[in-house]
């Protein structure tokens, strides 16, 4: 007897003594316990209930305008979260509220379940805080993820995901859907702008820094200033054949993982603690019926440990519109069993009641939905909810203070990408008579576009009185004597183009601001990547009166814009700038700041030719085949010039495990401060996959006073020389490689030991 106590009492001795010396590990443990203790004390009712999400919409008042404040009708409250066991709802019901509403409704909604429940569970309020917080009044809101990736700033990215997480955290909601690690390699779809652009490394590696500012370097998101994140749209979503948002994308395994994968690859390996899933399909299969994404790549292989939430009604949408499922309540199967644990159903009470009779039948088996449910509740407890699922009105006093303004102004200014600058026609004088023309040059909404007050953002009279657009910036700059307006044409229609090009011919120069009207998801499906022509032909009659012509482009893709880009002497990319915009636009005309974004895409100059940066050789191999944009991805000017020399690399051959340190001097040459984007791209001159001709493997924003030299250091590993080989699993491959950096390139060679 004693013989058979001894092992098992020293196992409990040194699991006693591991925990006790890893507090982190006996903190996981009591956790865990926890999570155990609850679930084993839940109905299957309240267990489903906290797998099922509802919209705001359907708990107000009836009959709110987008204008109004919503209101909460109690009895549809109590229904979603007494009866139904509701644990997560999401949405803004009408448009962004004050801060104090906000405070209000959660308090409400956190009453009802923590006061009228059985088991007191707290919910979990989900927002889309896109570009800052966007549902809450008056908010910071940043550039769209486009802008930022022009920033090509990791620190700034970071910083925008910490006041983001911030502004939410005090409008007392606790989950932000966001970052969007879609990367964006099809230019002509709807969702672009919410990408970080068409370079996997790029996207990974301002995901993950945004990853980290929201939910804090050791991702403790019961933080009272951070916020879970959710990872979207996971997977290939991006990637549309025909460009409109939600059809299907077609990406053999071995290009999802090179390309799309490496960004929830980064986030995942950051802590992002929840996912949300791609809406449509890839190569057929819709992905919210996919065991193989949802477990065995995303849980086996990924090891992401969080909870997944379907998107905005996709569980039914496996039948009602992918046609996967003959019936509602197959398409629930499906999808729980795929590895769905949390419905954004958001409508109705279906999803819990077609999985509860799922259940009840045996179809779905409650080791399940234990697994689903556990991996919530985690998510609730870590973020502190069931200590206190209260706003904290502390927080009320840094909201969108000087501050995060002032980050926000930094981060618009840095995503401003100057793409031609003919004659050094900018930066213009401040003297000067300018007329400012064109449909984006005098509204708020179509600086920060879709995900802004409204889904759609484009209800400017909702917009804050006190941000400029680029002209009220202007006429804030020069002076309003100084500045002519004349808005010449909508997006789509003409006003008055003789008007403007009259206008033009009294000033020293036109500002014409060109681009896109306020979009966002399916409501911005185009059927040509071509600018509107009213605006072309706006630019052209301008053109024709020689007074110089400054295009700033507005807009959260690239429209094609071929046949005016010889007319204009200078060029902005200001993509979808934000609150800051108009200011940061003014800024950079006026040469109060030193442009430094550089294109996170390519811009074609055909809309059939959408080759991007990192092709085949076959695509660039003579005149009638070669990457031919109208402006490469990683171009931007600036107002003063960088030389690059002595790109030195420490070792000539490199072998496993081995290390390559690359480095290189960068000096500002001219005779302005200025910011510069280093970027190291990588050849694999032959390998067993077709290479691409270059990818980005590294980058580093460097600051340099006028005559300033920095030396810069990178370092490659291994897996940076790695490709995704035929047997779609990550390989690399003796031979010879070239590392380039700003024109200088070296050779060496990869060989195993
Ligand atoms: C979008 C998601 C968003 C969700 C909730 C969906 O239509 O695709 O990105 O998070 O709505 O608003």
């Amino acid at each position: 007897m004693k013989r058979k106590l001894w092992p098992i009492l020293m196992t409990y001795l040194m699991s006693f003594l591991f925990l006790i010396s890893n507090p982190a590990r006996s903190e996981t443990k009591k956790l865990d316990r926890k999570i155990d203790d609850l679930l084993s004390s839940m109905t299957i009712e309240e267990k489903i209930g906290q797998m099922t999400q509802i919209s705001i919409e359907i708990l107000t008042i009836d009959g709110a305008k987008p204008e109004d404040r919503v209101e909460l009708d109690m009895q549809k409250l109590r229904q979603a979260v007494v009866k139904y066991n509701v644990g997560s709802i999401l949405n803004v019901g009408t448009s962004a509220h004050p801060l104090d509403h906000w405070q209000k409704i959660i308090t409400t909604i956190q009453d009802v379940a923590t006061k009228e429940t059985r088991l007191k569970i707290p919910i979990i309020y989900g927002i889309d805080a896109i570009h800052g917080a966007s549902y809450t009044k008056d908010a910071t809101l940043f550039p769209q993820n486009i802008g930022m990736a022009a920033t090509w700033n990791t620190e700034l990215m970071k910083k925008n995901g910490e006041i983001t997480a911030y502004e939410v955290r005090a409008s007392g909601i606790l989950w932000n859907f966001n970052p969007v690690l879609d990367v964006g390699r099809q230019p002509l779809w709807s969702r672009l702008w919410e990408t970080f652009g068409e370079d996997p490394y790029l996207a990974a590696t301002l995901g993950a820094a945004y990853v980290k500012g929201q939910e804090g370097d050791e991702n403790n998101i019961g933080a009272n200033d951070k916020v879970a994140v959710c990872m979207k749209h996971y997977l290939g979503y991006s990637f549309p054949l025909t460009g409109k948002d939600r059809t299907p994308a077609w990406i053999p395994e071995r290009m999802l993982r090179e390309y799309f994968l490496p960004p929830f690859q980064a986030a995942i390996e950051s802590g992002a603690h929840t996912l949300m899933v791609n809406s449509s399909e890839i190569n057929g299969v819709p992905v919210h019926s996919s065991y193989f994404y949802l477990t065995e790549l995303l849980r086996n292989e990924l090891g992401f440990k969080g909870f997944t939430v379907s998107d905005w009604s996709d569980i039914k949408n496996l039948h009602e519109r992918e046609r996967v499922a003959a019936s509602q309540k197959d398409a629930v199967k499906m999808a729980v069993m795929a590895g769905i644990d949390m419905s954004m159903v958001p409508l109705d009470y279906s999803f819990y009641e077609l999985l509860l009779e799922l259940v009840k039948d045996g179809k779905v088996p409650e080791s399940r939905i234990n697994e689903a449910v556990g991996r919530i509740l985690k998510v609730k407890f870590k973020l502190g909810l069931f200590e206190n699922p209260y706003p904290d009105k502390s927080l009320n006093n840094r909201f969108a203070c000087q501050e995060f303004q002032q980050v926000n102004l930094q981060a618009a200014q840095e995503s401003i990408t100057l793409l031609k600058n003919n004659n050094q026609t900018l930066p213009l004088a401040k003297n000067k008579k300018v007329l400012v023309t064109g449909p984006t040059a005098n509204l708020l909404s179509y600086l920060n576009g879709g995900w802004t007050i409204t889904w759609q953002g484009d209800r400017e009279d909702l917009y804050p009185k006190n941000k400029f657009t680029i002209l009220q910036a202007i006429q804030k700059k020069i002076g309003e004597s100084n500045v002519i307006y004349e808005p010449g044409t909508s997006v789509d229609e003409e006003i008055d183009i003789p008007a403007a090009v009259e206008a033009a011919k009294n000033a020293d120069v036109a500002i014409v601001c060109i681009g896109e009207k306020t979009y966002c998801e399916t409501p911005g499906n185009i059927l040509d990547l071509t600018l509107p022509a009213v605006q072309l032909n706006l630019v052209s009659a301008i053109a024709t009166t020689k007074t110089p012509v400054v295009l700033v482009l507005v807009e959260g893709r690239p429209r094609i814009i071929r046949e005016i880009v010889d007319k204009a002497d200078g060029i902005l990319m200001a993509f979808l700038p934000g609150m800051e915009g108009g200011p940061a636009v003014a800024n950079v005309l006026f040469g109060d700041c030193n442009p430094s974004g550089k294109l996170p895409i390519t811009y074609p100059r055909y809309p059939n030719d959408l080759t991007l940066y990192d092709h085949k050789y076959s695509e660039n191999y003579n005149l009638d085949c070669r990457y031919n944009p109208q402006f490469p991805f990683g171009f931007g000017l600036s107002y003063t010039s960088f030389d690059y020399s002595n790109l030195k690399i420490d070792k000539k051959e490199i072998h496993q495990d081995e290390l390559l340190t690359i480095s290189v001097q960068v000096k500002n040459s001219g005779d302005r401060a200025g910011k510069e984007v280093v970027q190291l791209y990588l050849s694999d001159l032959y390998a067993s996959v077709t290479p691409s001709v270059k990818r980005l493997k590294r980058f580093e924003k460097v600051a340099l006073k006028p005559g300033e030299l920095k030396t810069i250091s990178f370092v490659l590993n291994q897996k940076d020389l790695s490709f995704i080989g035929r047997d779609n699993k990550p390989v690399v491959e003796p031979g010879e490689f070239e590392v380039m950096i700003g024109g200088l390139k070296e050779k060496f060679t990869f060989s195993f030991k």
